[in-house]
């Protein structure tokens, strides 16, 4: 694979799907794979917005991609994406386990509904999405990359976010275990750890000047990331150059996870 990324053509004739695809990291992801060649299945969710934003990205890229409604916290729906990847590519190439939502909730105020729905979306859905990748790439042959969209709150707990910390930290060790019994498939697994990006997760903290200037400056590189600094990652992961990457996370985080508080 071409390190710098720009020949557009280092994924071609690879098949990848992108959970929450439609939106925030997902579809930066689903741009810069396509622009490398890939042909997509973007999962997305049923709403307006949400429904706008894809009709946008399969405007951009034609032929090679395919929207495909899907609730990842059912094992069905993830079912009916690698089945529309096969039937309309052929293939499951990469698997992006991205798709993500978090409460804001502390341990004190969770309640069942909110934990189980955090859970379910993003670490079911991820572990789910593993299983089914990781069992048609192995039908098919020819090994596979399955990327895992965890966080800095893999490993840094983040007070008053707690079911979204213990999803984070459970996409961790799917990574790290299924990247182990995967290996000998030639399948690597890889998490790949934003911190703040500057998405509709983040929403309420971009939108307060305060708050936003009090996170850039506790990012040593002062400043959010863009959707793009992660999926330049993401594609750089699915690429041949990173075919000796596995059961790991790659931080992308500008620095934010490990910077001191300056006093
Ligand atoms: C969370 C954000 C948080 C950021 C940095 C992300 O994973 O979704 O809510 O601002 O990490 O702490």
């Amino acid at each position: 694979m071409d390190a710098t990324h720009t020949d557009g053509a280092s994924l071609h004739g690879r098949t990848a799907i992108v959970t929450g695809g439609n939106t925030g990291i997902g579809k930066a992801v689903v741009l810069a794979l396509a622009g490398n060649g890939a042909n997509l299945v973007i999962d997305y969710v049923a709403d307006k917005a949400a429904e706008d934003a894809l009709e946008q990205s399969l405007r951009e890229l034609g032929e090679q991609a395919l929207g495909v409604e899907a609730d990842v916290s059912k094992v069905e729906d993830l079912k009916k994406l690698i089945d529309a990847a096969v039937s309309r590519f052929g293939r499951v190439d990469i698997m992006v386990n991205n798709a993500g939502i978090e409460t804001r909730s502390s341990i004190l105020d969770t309640t069942e509904e909110q934990y189980q729905r955090v859970l379910d979306i993003n670490l079911k859905s991820a572990f789910f999405g593993t299983q089914l990748a990781a069992s048609q790439m192995i039908a098919q042959g020819g090994g596979g990359r399955i990327i895992n969209m965890t966080s800095v709150h893999e490993d840094w707990p983040m007070p008053g976010n707690t079911p979204y910390c213990l999803s984070k930290g459970g996409m961790r060790m799917l990574t790290r275990t299924a990247g182990i019994e995967l290996a000998p498939h030639g399948i690597t697994v890889v998490g790949v750890g934003p911190g703040a990006v500057d998405t509709p997760i983040n929403k309420s903290t971009v939108s307060d000047p305060t708050l936003l200037s009090k996170l850039n400056a506790a990012i040593p590189l002062g400043r959010m990331a863009e959707p793009q600094d992660i999926a330049s990652v993401v594609t750089y992961l699915a690429g041949d150059g990173a075919s000796y990457v596995t059961a790991t996370t790659v931080f992308v985080d500008g620095g934010l996870m490990h910077a001191s508080l300056g006093l």
